[in-house]
């Protein structure tokens, strides 16, 4: 019945925290490899959660991808705070507007009656291409201010997923599987220990930066996630994860 199904996802939520050693984690039922409902429902959590530890003049980054697309769908409309900027936590992954970190983040800032700043980077750049942006102003100080959030939103990756996402070369690929990549987040590449193997050429967060970022919450369900979820999670202690039953108890029996 209902309260058992709520029962146990309140104890999977802690059997997670505990086994994942992160702060908090929230599992919405179902699992998203198979129901774009579940991905919904993950959106609408992390959205919720997200708008309640809002501040006056906070700074939000967040990610790109089809699970911050729904988190942004998914918050309510309306104020919570004022002076908010939204930013796109990393330039690139082109194609698809709706799943773009830009248009990600101007949707989310549009919901909170907040400012956003957009940041416009090519994909697969050369390192000196990248280098000859950081000198334009507007990116420079575009990287000034994402040393400054407060708050990262940001979706996670299978890492074979996403470099064929980010069309990284075949050569490139082999290498990341050589070096045991198994998830990617903000355009870094992790191993299951959470070692960074690899970092896409792009302007924006770092790894260091990512560590500085006072409240992270990570959003990525579906059994398939379950191992580059393990991995990013080993990255930062206080992290937040909103995940699903799938993901939830393929970990589970991971870990
Ligand atoms: O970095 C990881 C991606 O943001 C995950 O994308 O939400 O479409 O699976 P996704």
């Amino acid at each position: 019945g209902l309260i058992h199904t709520i029962k146990g996802l309140t104890e999977l939520e802690s059997a997670l925290e505990n086994k994942l050693n992160i702060r908090k984690v929230l599992v919405v039922p179902g699992n998203s490899d198979e129901s774009e409902l579940v991905l919904k429902d993950m959106g609408r959590t992390a959205a919720r959660f997200l708008k309640k530890i809002i501040k006056k003049s906070n700074i939000i980054g967040i990610t790109g991808g089809t699970t911050m697309a729904q988190v942004a769908e998914e918050m309510p409309k309306g104020k919570v705070a004022n002076d908010i900027l939204v930013l796109p936590a990393r330039g690139g992954l082109g194609k698809d507007v709706e799943t773009q970190a830009n248009s990600i983040a101007a949707n989310l800032a549009k919901k909170l009656d907040g400012n956003y700043r957009l940041l416009h980077v090519p994909d697969n750049i050369e390192q000196e291409a990248i280098n000859a942006l950081l000198k334009v102003s507007e990116v420079k100080e575009f990287v000034d201010i994402i040393k400054k959030l407060d708050i990262l939103v940001f979706g996670i990756g299978r890492a074979d997923v996403m470099a064929e996402r980010r069309k990284v070369s075949e050569e490139t690929i082999e290498e990341l599987i050589d070096r045991g990549a198994v998830a990617e987040a903000f355009g870094h590449y992790f191993d299951t220990n959470g070692n960074r193997v690899w970092e896409s050429i792009t302007v924006g967060l770092s790894l260091v930066d990512f560590k500085k970022v006072n409240n992270v919450i990570g959003v990525a369900g579906g059994e398939k996630k379950a191992e580059a979820i393990i991995s990013i999670s080993s990255i930062r202690e206080d992290m937040i994860l909103v995940t699903d039953e799938g993901a939830a108890r393929k970990i589970l029996k991971l870990v």
